[in-house]
């Protein structure tokens, strides 16, 4: 079936919901997300949303913990600009309805501390800050009657003029995008979306690795597609491992936030013994990159399974109010954290890379816009600053609506083009799932292997080779089955595999996320992003 409407946003985390109640104002909305609504990373963002709002902060000083954090790749132009707008987007999501931490004082709002940021500067709802925001857009998209928000629809391409798998042929059209083709989950229908604006919010990739603090949705649905379509795609090798993931048989992906260690909790090995004084001056307030390392080294040498994350030393009813949603998850698993240490090891978290945008949000593709994790903006560089992700989200989707409505008489007026429906070729229904079950497996035991926070030319080169197999299986499979949504998301995950693998083959050095042992400095000859296109 065809679907015409002025903005298809993919996506309901903090950057689709954002973006779409801004462009409700110019016209109709169809916000598509492929599970439920809140099956979204935002939903699980437990830290918060980093800006300048206390007197005793500066533009200048976030400006530079970011710099430094993204340890020479990040874009200094667009640092400025997220750091400057952050009080402002902060202040709107406020607005909207999001209830953060209160302080007496100048701020007003209880700022919390994380690693690699020099001042207390996150704006936080306990530890829940990421379901206090979603509850909140959710809430008014809810209630503007231009948005139509359909869950259970998982995009699978985007419509391009010169390369859908259909007409048109018309030369206007070639890099333009025009929609997407999505799967109804619930009918198996696959439906044409089109669009005079696309914007792509899907979230990161976490799912790629073994281990993730990521939920299910994860699965690099938008950096894959817009590769696909013949975007640009960038730095794709930095995928930052939060240092502290709940290690416990029964709950894989609980995040312990990074807040509990701006709050002193100290990282001690099986015996009890500190150990981040010995890798980093800054100790557990070091960034990501380096705590993450850090608890990889020392888990090598003990043999360990895990190190623990200890908050006990502090009272108890200030855990309890302060990490509510921490605490009690712990408690529900026989971990009291007021009293006993919590075990910790690094997961795959964010992907820093994604979609290259521009400083409007727009990809390298006409009327082709990437918000949120899925895009890589030039903010992060080769390392994230914690807490800053919220913060890219909202002012990036607050510049693509900008950049939309000044467009917007030329947009509106300028025809679609006829498209033509998704063909599903000769595919036949498939028998077999445990074929796809078993790929999906496969990927993300060689990246968290072989891909991981230290990496090796010898292991980057052997994945390489071991993915190939894989790759190919899937293309068969994509081309022989009819689509299912483990499919398009096992293509899109192995897709996204080959892209890291590549990008990180091509960085022969070490820098932010990327540690490489046989160069284990940086090298300024190599201070540029890493851009893929498909050829
Ligand atoms: C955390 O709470 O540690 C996660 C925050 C983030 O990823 O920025």
């Amino acid at each position: 079936m065809q679907h015409t409407t002025d903005f298809l946003v993919i996506g309901s985390g903090i950057a689709g919901l954002s973006f779409a109640l801004k462009a409700a104002r110019l016209g109709p909305v169809t916000l598509i997300t492929k599970k439920a609504r809140i099956d979204t990373a935002t939903n699980l963002a437990q830290g918060g949303i980093a800006a300048v709002l206390s007197p005793e902060d500066s533009f200048a000083a976030h400006v530079e913990d970011t710099l430094r954090s993204g340890a020479g790749l990040c874009h200094e132009d667009v640092v400025r600009l997220v750091v400057e707008n952050g009080p402002a987007r902060v202040r709107e999501l406020m607005a909207l309805g999001v209830a953060f931490n209160r302080q007496e004082g100048a701020a007003g709002l209880d700022l919390a501390r994380e690693g690699g940021h020099s001042a207390r500067r996150i704006a936080h709802a306990c530890d829940l800050t990421g379901r206090q925001i979603e509850e909140a857009l959710l809430a008014r998209v809810a209630a503007e009657p231009r948005i139509t928000l359909l869950e259970n629809h998982l995009a699978v391409d985007l419509l391009i003029g010169s390369r859908a798998d259909a007409p048109p042929r018309d030369p206007a059209f070639a890099d333009r995008c025009l929609g997407a083709y999505a799967l109804d989950r619930r009918t198996g229908a696959i439906d044409t979306w089109q669009a005079r604006v696309t914007v792509l919010c899907t979230g990161g990739a976490g799912k790629v690795y073994l281990y993730t603090t990521n939920p299910d949705i994860a699965t690099g649905d938008g950096v894959a597609m817009a590769y696909r379509a013949g975007a640009r795609v960038a730095n794709l090798e930095f995928v930052q491992f939060h240092p502290t993931c709940l290690y416990h048989p029964k709950v894989r992906n609980f995040l312990i936030s990074e807040a509990v260690r701006g709050e002193g909790a100290r990282l001690i090995d099986q015996r009890g013994r500190p150990f981040m004084h010995k890798y980093d001056d800054r100790g557990e307030l070091a960034t990501r990159d380096a705590v993450a390392r850090a608890i990889d080294a020392e888990m090598k040498a003990s043999g360990d399974d895990c190190v623990y994350l200890d908050i006990s030393h502090q009272p108890a009813g200030f855990v309890k109010s302060r990490f509510p949603n921490i605490y009690k998850t712990c408690l529900g698993l026989g971990i009291d954290i007021t009293r006993e240490p919590i075990p910790v090891v690094p997961a795959a978290h964010y992907l820093c890379g994604g979609v290259l945008t521009d400083t409007w949000g727009r990809a390298s593709l006409e009327d082709l816009y990437a918000l949120g994790e899925t895009a890589c903006t030039g903010l992060h560089g080769a390392n994230r600053l914690a807490s800053n992700s919220l913060l890219e989200a909202v002012v990036f989707a607050d510049r693509a609506y900008e950049r939309c409505a000044a467009e917007w008489p030329a947009i509106s007026e300028r025809e679609l083009p006829p498209v033509t429906d998704w063909d599903p070729g000769p595919a036949a229904r498939i028998e077999e799932c445990v074929l796809i079950t078993h790929t999906w497996d496969q990927i993300r035991r060689l990246m968290w292997n072989y891909v991981g926070i230290v990496r090796s030319v010898k292991r980057l080169s052997l994945v390489q080779r071991s993915l190939a197999p894989i790759l190919s299986e899937v293309a068969e499979h994509y081309r022989s089955y009819l689509l299912t949504p483990d499919l398009i998301e096992t293509r899109n995950i192995a897709l996204v595999a080959e892209l890291i693998v590549e990008s990180a083959r091509r960085r022969r050095e070490s820098r932010g996320l990327h540690y490489l042992v046989d160069f284990p400095a940086a090298d300024e000859g190599q201070r540029q992003d890493t851009v893929l296109v498909k050829p």
